[in-house]
């Protein structure tokens, strides 16, 4: 049996250690805000936290979750209390289809606590695992550098209007 924390409680999962992290927590779990998209580690969609760190769990074996601290996107923040990076991404109207943004915000969230203050060049390495099929990144980079208090860095208005 494995037992880890998710999003502050305390779980255990009797199967297959090996069955991936992202299965575990959206089919045992049944927290669906996590994705899957290429299940091949390439493209973010799956990321969560793992003792802080993100890490993308459709190739993560839910054993090496094991006595450790998984966040998902359910457990970053909630409507009454958002996560800076949440209402960054509501003030910015961030999403498009949606599909990756729970993956991104993740992502984004471990940046942050890491670095608070990221620099564009930051944001940018941090990101570059989370693929956006409906291309916002101005809109995500210009949401995160809002939060990292850099926004005059990047101006995701410029950007688009020239894209
Ligand atoms: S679904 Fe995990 S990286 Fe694409
Ligand atoms: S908002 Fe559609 S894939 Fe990113």
């Amino acid at each position: 049996m494995i037992t880890f924390s998710l999003n502050g409680d305390s779980v255990s999962f009797k199967g297959d250690p090996n069955t991936p992290l992202l299965w575990v927590i959206r089919d045992d779990f049944k927290l669906k805000g996590s994705k899957f998209g290429c299940g091949a580690g390439l493209c973010g969609a799956c990321t969560m936290h793992l003792d802080g760190a993100a890490i993308k769990t459709c190739v993560l074996p839910v054993a090496a979750a094991a006595n450790k601290k998984v966040t998902t996107i359910e457990g970053l923040g909630n409507p009454e209390a958002l996560h800076p990076l949440q209402a960054a991404w509501v003030k910015h109207n961030v999403p498009q289809c949606g599909y990756c943004q729970s993956g991104q915000i993740m992502a984004a969230a471990a940046l942050i606590a890491d670095k608070p203050d990221a620099s564009s060049d930051d944001i940018d390495q941090a990101m570059s695992g989370n693929i956006c099929r409906c291309g916002c990144y101005p809109r995500i980079k210009a949401a995160i550098a809002s939060v990292a208090g850099n926004s005059q860095s990047y101006d995701a208005t410029a950007v688009e209007a020239t894209s």
